[in-house]
């Protein structure tokens, strides 16, 4: 299976930058191997699906509600997602857990919502730089993946440390292995064979500069992608990193 190279774009760009980031991506795509998808906010999802018509990038939003629609004020359902053109959704990214206090149930109940409305749900894990400190990370991640995912689970796991995301400091190449091990193995538990094919991103801080060696290791199914997926000859330069199925 192909690596998949996200970018998460967060609360970023005006519409035209983001249809201008999105048709340098899709100018710069040729012949690159691996699957790539940005994510723009909610707002964006038509104009940047529109601009990336007939292109090998897909789109895909960065949040749902669990709800297929209803009374809830300021809120997106997934259907709304695949109907503005997204086929995928990144879910309970750590900045959504802080700042909405979204709990593993909620993750899960969204990842339904998500796959019912024929989206493929990118859900992200990852451990605070206290509990890494405590030695909880293992621990902290195996609970989130045990709350957030349903079974069956048709998608993709993120595993996105939260004191790596926008701060410039990268896991390790040890850390990213005993994590991505670890996470295999509970997929493993969790799921069985199907837990085997489920790729595993790697997020926080990922660049140019240091995207290859971190695809390059065992269990690492692509990367989530956030500042330095908003310059597309560097989010480029990392689909080229990865490798293709
Ligand atoms: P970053 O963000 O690449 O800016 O660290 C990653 C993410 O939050 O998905």
């Amino acid at each position: 299976m192909p690596q998949l190279i996200a970018g998460n774009w967060k609360m970023h760009c005006l519409t035209a930058e983001a249809v201008a980031l999105a048709q340098a991506i899709a100018a710069g795509a040729q012949g690159i191997a691996a699957e790539l998808l940005v994510c723009p906010t909610a707002l964006h999802l038509t104009a940047v699906a529109q601009a990336l018509k007939g292109s090998i990038v897909a789109v895909g939003g960065q949040d749902c509600h669990q709800a297929k629609q209803g009374p809830h004020t300021g809120d997106i359902a997934a259907p709304m997602l695949r109907d503005a053109g997204a086929t995928w959704v990144i879910l309970g990214h750590s900045e959504r857990r802080r700042d909405h206090g979204e709990t593993d149930e909620l993750v899960r109940e969204k990842t339904l919502a998500a796959v019912e409305a024929g989206l493929t749900p990118i859900v992200c894990v990852g451990e605070s730089a206290d509990q890494r400190a405590g030695g909880q990370e293992t621990e902290v991640v195996g609970w989130q993946l045990a709350g957030s995912l349903p079974k069956p689970f048709t998608g993709i796991v993120a595993y996105e440390p939260v004191w790596a995301i926008g701060t410039g400091k990268t896991a390790t190449e040890e850390d990213v292995e005993i994590m991505h091990s670890f996470i295999r193995e509970e997929l493993v538990r969790q799921f069985g064979d199907a837990g085997q094919t489920i790729r595993i991103l790697y997020g926080g801080s990922v660049k140019a500069a240091n995207a290859a060696s971190l695809l390059a290791m065992p269990n690492v199914g692509g990367a989530l992608v956030g500042g330095a997926s908003l310059n597309a000859q560097e989010f480029l330069a990392i689909a080229r990193a990865a490798q293709g199925g």
